[in-house]
């Protein structure tokens, strides 16, 4: 009779625990809990705890789609070797909204992300299991910090991983010491800027649709944003 099954780690468990030390051994990574099962406060506190480097976390039960499911998700930052995948999550995001493929095709140059980027901007990834789910941009300059890229996994959308990028951005900005933040918004997300404390600034010209005008964000950052999270990057 052969070995039992059940006493044998699978590939995935294999896999997993790789992965885990890998992530160890960059020192690098935030690990929070996804808490899209909760609302208002109880959420947004648990979101800002996303900024803060933990030892660990617990999974949190989420509600995504139907499902509840046990789902961590984990800040990290972007590796050199997935910008182009990363590219391709920006296009499929976008997507999300409606737009035709002509219109993707005209955006494709702003949305993908270019290796000097790691180095001229703070790029985060939002990773569930193996699979990262998201992504947010930001450079900062003085006092100015800009909101270049947030894309949420078009599956993913309302399970709070926006919030969870979106609060480390403004965390990191802030520890950078910019006092503000700015976004050239999709129209379709400025209601989510607005939740997250964002204001009506003006419009801008698109960079990608010659003639379209975007709504421009602002945020201010104050002391309460600050994080430690500079010490992630
Ligand atoms: C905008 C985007 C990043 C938001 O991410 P998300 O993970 O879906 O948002 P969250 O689940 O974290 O939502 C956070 C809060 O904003 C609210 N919210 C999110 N999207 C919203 C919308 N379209 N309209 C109204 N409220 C919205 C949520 O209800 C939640 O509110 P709560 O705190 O009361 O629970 C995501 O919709 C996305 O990736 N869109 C496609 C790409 C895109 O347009 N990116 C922005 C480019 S400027």
């Amino acid at each position: 009779m052969g070995r039992r099954q059940g006493t044998l780690p699978s590939r995935s468990a294999i896999n997993s625990l790789a992965q885990a030390f890998s992530a160890l051994s960059q020192c690098n990574q935030s690990i929070v809990s996804s808490t899209s099962c909760l609302r208002g406060g109880a959420r947004r506190a648990l979101a800002a705890s996303a900024v803060q480097e933990e030892e660990s976390a617990a999974p949190a039960a989420s509600r995504w789609g139907d499902k509840v499911m046990h789902r961590t998700i984990r800040l990290r930052n972007a590796l050199q070797d997935e910008l182009s995948s990363l590219s391709g999550l920006c296009l499929r995001s976008k997507a999300h909204w409606g737009y035709d493929a002509a219109f993707l095709a005209a955006c494709r140059t702003e949305l993908t992300i270019h290796p000097h980027e790691l180095q001229t901007t703070s790029l985060q990834v939002a990773e569930r299991d193996t699979a990262v789910v998201g992504l947010v941009q930001v450079r900062v300059a003085g006092a100015d910090a800009d909101l270049l890229k947030l894309f949420v996994e078009p599956a993913l959308l309302g399970a709070g991983i926006g919030r969870l990028l979106f609060e480390w951005a403004a965390a990191r900005a802030h520890d950078l010491g910019a006092t503000r933040m700015t976004i050239e918004a999709d129209p379709g997300a400025v209601p989510f800027y607005v939740r997250m404390g964002a204001h009506h600034a003006g419009s801008v010209p698109s960079q990608s649709i010659p003639g379209r005008m975007l709504p421009r964000m602002r945020m201010e950052l104050d002391r309460r944003r600050s994080s430690g999270v500079a010490a992630s990057q």
